[in-house]
């Protein structure tokens, strides 16, 4: 192992003191057993469970329920441990989604997604010339929208936390501080970005002393430890006052981007009524816009259970067409209908409805492919980072986040002197009025940048019940894919009762409107199988991989949960107790 910084702020009395205070809170489930099996295995409990991205953030996590925490309290203690643990989409310079359903069967929604500055405006990224600049879009400190994470987990905890907020935040202060082991992935992510990156700040903070990390080293940043500690010690304010917030908006003064102190003050979480609708009997739960994601899964379920899908074999050419033929119908609405529900008026009703699914479902002919409208746009690919984390409490009380930096490491700009990346999220708004071309660009009016806008997602945290008993947290990053990809997990349990660790790990695809293909993880379909699609007249490509779907699943019966953490990703954990 390499050494390692010696810079370490709180590695003194005083917060060994701060320790004892926050972790020594009497608590009435203390001393509950922890279950922490090896990365990537699944786990059953009755009790308290997380499933997230890194192992070491599920047992922050776990810890927290098994200390009396709540399911919200531990979702919080998660997200925050994420932001150090998962750096290229953990976040506190990012913003998501978290879906609540409480013991009761009662549902709700925040929403803390990152909004566009005040001096937004819907031709900000064209250059000098009129031209659009693709640079400036996604890869600049244009690219930057107000976070939103910090405000949504303040928020979620004073509606809905149990224990104090200092006990959710201190386990992050002290892996940022005291370090923790990287392994193999982040080495590599860490490496390419710190050789790529022309921000000192990044390289500062993700490499040691200028040197790459490798695999077994302990990483430590204290410049987030010092940034969380405020957060701590302030909530939300620690965030988007004080320090932090003249830092933050130093660095956009210094990068030529928008964000200001009064963007900073003025952020707030909303709570949201979720999407909520039906499949074969089941209730589905999920986020409503400025997600798309909650929508379009729901008016493809509709669609869907106009069939026999448990009948057809799973993953063959014919389900692989009625899949493709509804994710397309609905991504096209999505396109043309979905934004910011405070800016624009979204029909969300009608968009969900049995008789929108019906009408869109006549329009499927079982043998051929429909070609994509090519009077519609296409879109700008989005990143396929973001992370996903699940969570159910002894009670019962479920909750599903998903949350973003956008892209990977999202703007790869860490703000100096504080610590944490901003995201790039303003690239989920559209290019350009009436900028429109085969290339991928899009210029419909809803979801462009406005002041305080809130850029169009896909993050789709979702909660299956059944006759008012949780059935399932599901969620999964992945750009536009997500959506899809939550929704074949629930087909999967649904439709062919796989097992949970079959319903995630099972090969997944991908249609999304434009462009007009169907994209399918290598062991989805043979050779054979994707030649009878393309002979339907279907667009097909085999490999790549989709979507990682950290899940819970409860036998209503037995209240017996099941954890999966995807296995395309080995260092993602289940924990619980
Ligand atoms: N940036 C990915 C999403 O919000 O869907």
């Amino acid at each position: 192992m390499k050494p390692v910084s010696s810079h370490r702020p709180f590695a003194s009395a005083c917060r060994l003191l701060l320790a004892v205070l926050v972790l020594s809170v009497p608590t009435q489930l203390a001393g509950q057993q922890l279950r922490v099996p090896a990365p990537a295995t699944p786990l059953e409990t009755v009790g308290g469970m997380v499933v997230s991205e890194h192992h070491v953030a599920s047992r922050v996590g776990a810890e927290v329920l098994a200390a009396g925490g709540n399911a919200v309290d531990a979702a919080i203690a998660t997200g925050f441990a994420l932001a150090v643990t998962h750096p290229s989409a953990g976040n506190i310079g990012g913003g998501g989604f978290m879906v609540i359903r409480f013991p009761d069967g009662s549902t709700t929604a925040l929403d803390f997604r990152e909004k566009a500055p005040l001096r937004a405006f819907p031709q900000m990224w064209l250059d000098e010339d009129g031209e659009y600049s693709s640079r400036r879009h996604h890869d600049s400190h244009l690219a930057v929208g107000v976070p939103g994470t910090v405000a949504g987990f303040d928020k979620a905890h004073l509606l809905y936390g149990r224990v104090n907020w200092e006990r959710l935040v201190y386990p992050a202060v002290a892996l940022a501080d005291d370090g923790f082991e990287v392994h193999e992935g982040l080495a590599r992510g860490l490496r390419s970005l710190v050789e790529r990156t022309p921000y000192e700040a990044t390289r500062e903070a993700f490499s040691n002393g200028g040197v790459p990390y490798e695999a077994g080293d302990t990483i430590r940043q204290p410049d987030l430890a010092s940034t969380l500690n405020r957060i701590m010690l302030g909530r939300a304010e620690g965030f988007y006052r004080g320090r932090t917030a003249e830092l933050l908006a130093a660095e956009m003064e210094r990068g030529g981007g928008m964000i200001t102190l009064e963007d900073l003050a003025r952020y707030r979480a909303r709570e949201r009524a979720p999407i909520t609708g039906s499949y074969r009997g089941y209730d589905i739960i999920s986020m409503p816009p400025p997600s798309s994601g909650g929508v379009a899964m729901v008016t493809m379920l509709n669609m869907l259970e106009g069939y026999e899908m448990g009948e057809i074999e799973h993953n063959s050419p014919e389900y692989v067409h009625l899949l493709a033929e509804a994710m397309r119908r609905a991504y096209a609405d999505r396109a043309r209908f979905l934004a910011d529900p405070d800016r624009v008026d979204v029909p969300v009703h009608a968009l969900t409805a049995k008789a929108r699914a019906d009408s869109l479902r006549a329009t499927i002919d079982p043998a051929r492919a429909t070609p994509s409208d090519l009077d519609e746009v296409a879109q700008w690919p989005e990143s396929p980072e973001t992370t996903h984390y699940s969570v159910v409490d002894e009670d019962g009380m479920a909750v599903s986040v998903t949350y973003t930096l956008e892209q990977g490491y999202g703007s790869e700009i860490v703000v100096p002197g504080a610590g944490f990346l901003l995201n790039n999220e303003m690239g989920d708004f559209n290019a350009a009025p009436g900028m429109t071309t085969e290339g991928g660009l899009i210029g419909t009016t809803p979801n462009l940048a406005r002041p305080e806008q809130r850029m169009l997602s896909s993050m789709t945290p979702s909660i299956v019940a059944r006759d008012g008993e949780l059935v399932a947290v599901v969620g999964s990053p992945g750009g536009r894919t997500i959506i899809n990809t939550v929704m074949q997990v629930i087909l999967n349990r649904i439709d062919h009762d796989m097992s949970p660790l079959d319903a995630v790990g099972a090969p997944r695809l991908h249609h999304q409107w434009f462009p007009d293909r169907i994209s399918i993880e290598a062991a989805g379909v043979s050779e054979a199988e994707a030649e009878r699609l393309r002979a339907m007249g279907h667009t097909v490509r085999v490999g790549g991989r989709q979507g990682l779907a950290h899940s819970i699943f409860i036998d209503p019966a037995t209240g017996r949960r099941v954890g999966v953490p995807d296995p395309r990703n080995s260092n993602a954990g289940a924990a619980g107790h």
